[in-house]
């Protein structure tokens, strides 16, 4: 008897790892101005209507709701922890648990849009086609004929899955000093500001506006 309960106890965590272990990325390609449409009814009054964390409630609130404009914090979470965090819920926010998967990416992607802007995107497009494309591609799906002959294939930036565990800091690292496992740094010439201009090309990749 004993032995049926540990049994079933080991079973249970077993169970309960697998769904926490459960991969959270967008099943399609997100669109942040769907997004905007539910953060203004439901983020907006405490993350502020322009995303600066100061809605009408932040006043009252302590540890205040998140500064999406801040792209030193933001760049230090990838878009599927922004998710998890909404989902579960994290001091006075309360979690979302009901909202539809398609509509909580939504929103994410349109918290992730804060980050970059129009003039950032459009720049870091020029440098994209000058010394990307080549070999991730025109459009990002890592198939440009750079890439053909080499032994490891050009990063797939339309890869939803990929994409949305990578941290804005980490790309940014990794393409300036190294991949870690291959010493490939693919934007080691560029300025600090060519690197986060093509950065936030990169990422519009994976939404729409
Ligand atoms: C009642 C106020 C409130 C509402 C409504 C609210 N939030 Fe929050 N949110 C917060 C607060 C406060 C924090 C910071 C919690 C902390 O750090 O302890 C936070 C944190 C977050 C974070 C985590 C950022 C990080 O870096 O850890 C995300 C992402 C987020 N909110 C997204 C949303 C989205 C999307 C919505 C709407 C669907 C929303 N929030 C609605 C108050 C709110
Ligand atoms: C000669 C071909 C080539 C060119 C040109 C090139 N890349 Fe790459 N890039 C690669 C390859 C190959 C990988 C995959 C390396 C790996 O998986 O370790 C990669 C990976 C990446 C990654 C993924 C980093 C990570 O964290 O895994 C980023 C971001 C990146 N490239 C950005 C750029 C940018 C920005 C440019 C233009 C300034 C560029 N690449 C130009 C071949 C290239």
């Amino acid at each position: 008897m004993k032995r049926l309960f540990l049994f079933l106890l080991l079973l249970s965590f077993i169970i309960a790892s697998n769904v926490y272990a459960q991969d959270v990325f967008p099943k399609k390609k997100p669109t942040a101005s769907a997004g905007k449409a539910i953060y203004d009814k439901q983020c907006g009054f405490c993350h502020g209507a322009s995303g600066d964390g100061k809605g009408n409630a932040a006043a009252s609130l302590n540890p205040k709701p998140t500064d999406f404009t801040d792209h030193s914090q933001m760049r230090l979470k990838s878009p599927a922890e922004l998710y998890n965090i909404t989902r579960k819920g994290k001091g006075a926010m309360s979690a979302f648990t009901n909202m539809k998967d398609e509509d909580l990416w939504n929103v994410i992607f349109f918290t992730v849009s804060f980050s970059s802007t129009k003039d950032m995107a459009a720049k870091g497009k020029e440098v994209y086609f000058r010394d990307c494309a080549f070999c991730h591609g025109k459009t990002g799906a890592g198939d440009g004929p750079g890439g053909a002959s080499l032994p490891l294939k050009p990063r797939k930036f339309t890869d939803l899955k990929w994409m949305a565990e990578q941290k804005d800091g980490s790309l940014y690292q990794n393409m300036a000093m190294g991949i870690p496992t291959s010493d490939i740094a693919c934007a080691a010439k560029l300025k600090l500001e060519e690197r986060w201009n093509v950065l936030s090309y990169i990422r519009a990749f994976t939404y729409s506006d």
